[in-house]
């Protein structure tokens, strides 16, 4: 993330800069010339901008402007407690404001918040771009599917291994929804902590618990008007399980510590790859729950019962790799006899791996490094390696200096290999 601190305190610059190296962030700037500041703004490239509001002759308002017209998210901050001045920077655009003297823990809270939401952007924007390659019989079905589905409010239930593209089809329903103008949030429901599930998803007031400082919308809220994407429902405790029944059936929900409730307008599509039927069987997946979130469901097959798709997928990959030189039989072969544990996803991989190994140039079988090769393949780079320090032995007639020399290696990493290699 590179960030942009502009402030006309030189001291506050270089302070705010160094805590947010500190603080991991690499790429940051600073500039305490309001003019330059704005030069920066214009002709630079940044992630974010943190700057003072009250400045000459350029003051933060002016510095706003110029960041919102480029897209650019940024935190306004306010030398006095000034609450005017930061409820004008909010309607002009700032992502978010601190009141000076603040607490530098704050701010970079604030700033993790801006990374993640423009990572849900972008990979937003991914799923947008990518297009859907649809060949075989099975995955034309779910197309159809999806066309019926998308214009109702139904809720969807997407079923299919790891990789197979129920993000991606979660997204394309979305898409094709007259919701399509509020906004699709996803939530891996199965990746948080039971514990923060609940204000996640609902949202809390200000004093709900110790750390509200501010009140803060859940998902749900996020999602208003919009599509809602629980993305591994089949792994969530029965108690959570309980709460999200309780809001799909009454389509309202509290924030938590609010004392009247809130009430969305959300589609629903989850996602999940275990087999449901088999948990609500066992009893680890409540039965009510099953029916509300599967009244429509679509079952995505794996690559390896739809092969007719892995061509295309990968010239469709190639291309949007920029790869122009083609690529061999034998390697088509590889491709197509693989079994594809990882469908989808592993695919893409594979087929970027292989650019990479053909060194841009056509690819061949030896170049598809598969799953179930990797172990062979290391094995293979183990050997080359053993043979190639032999050589370089033989050549210098067992001089280890000359010969870490020939290979480009330090005599130190050279001794650690003739131990690993068992030549010494
Ligand atoms: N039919 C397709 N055409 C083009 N790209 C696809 C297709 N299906 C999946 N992909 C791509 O494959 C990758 C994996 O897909 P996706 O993330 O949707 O899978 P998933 O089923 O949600 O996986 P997980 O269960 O791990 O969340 C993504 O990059 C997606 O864009
Ligand atoms: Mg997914």
């Amino acid at each position: 993330m590179r960030i942009l601190v502009i402030d006309d305190e030189k001291e506050i610059v270089s302070m705010l800069s160094r805590f947010l190296m500190k603080k991991g962030f690499r790429e940051v700037s600073g500039e305490h010339n309001p003019e330059r500041a704005l030069h920066a703004i214009r002709n630079g490239e940044y992630d974010l901008i943190i700057s003072d509001l009250v400045m000459e002759p350029y003051d933060g308002f002016y510095m706003l402007q110029e960041a919102k017209n480029r897209g650019i998210p940024f935190i306004m901050m306010t030398a006095h407690a000034s609450v005017d001045s930061a409820v004008k920077a909010m309607k002009m655009g700032a992502s978010d404001y601190v009141v000076k003297p603040f607490n530098l823990e704050e701010l970079y809270v604030k700033i993790l918040r801006i990374e993640k939401e423009k990572k849900l952007e972008n990979e937003n924007e991914l799923l947008k771009q990518t297009e859907i390659i649809a060949y075989s019989p099975s995955m034309k079905r779910v197309l159809e599917l999806v066309n019926n589905v998308a214009p109702t409010d139904f809720p969807v239930l997407l079923l299919g291994e790891t990789g197979v593209g129920k993000t991606l089809i979660a997204h394309l329903i979305h898409q094709k929804s007259k919701r399509n103008n509020g906004k699709f949030v996803s939530i891996n429901v199965a990746g948080i902590p039971e514990s923060l599930l609940e204000s996640e998803l609902f949202g809390y007031e200000k004093g709900a618990f110790t750390d509200a400082v501010k009140s803060k919308p859940g998902m749900f809220e996020l999602a208003d008007k919009g599509t809602l994407f629980l993305d591994e429902i089949g792994n969530i405790s029965m108690s959570a399980q309980v709460k999200l029944l309780k809001v799909l059936e009454e389509g309202t929900f509290y924030r938590l510590g609010a004392h009247s409730p809130t009430t969305v307008d959300v589609r629903i599509i989850s996602a999940t790859n275990s087999n449901l039927n088999e948990k609500v069987k066992k009893g680890e997946f409540r039965e009510d729950l099953y029916y509300r979130i599967s009244v429509f469901p679509i079952e995505i097959p794996p690559l390896r019962e739809r092969k007719e798709d892995i061509a295309p997928l990968v010239n469709y990959y190639f291309q949007r790799f920029g790869h122009k030189e083609g690529i061999s039989r034998e390697a088509f072969i590889k491709l197509q006899s693989y079994s594809w544990p990882g469908n989808v996803r592993e695919l893409i991989n594979v087929v970027q791996r292989a650019i990479v190994l053909s060194g841009g140039k056509r690819i061949e079988a030896e170049h598809i490094v598969l799953h179930e090769n990797l172990n062979a393949e290391v094995g293979n780079l183990m050997e080359a390696e053993k043979q190639m320090i032999i050589d370089a032995l033989k050549k210098t007639g067992g001089n280890k200096k000359e010969a870490a020399k020939l290979l480009g290696i330090t005599r130190k990493q050279l001794y650690t290999r003739l131990k690993k290699y068992g030549l010494m």
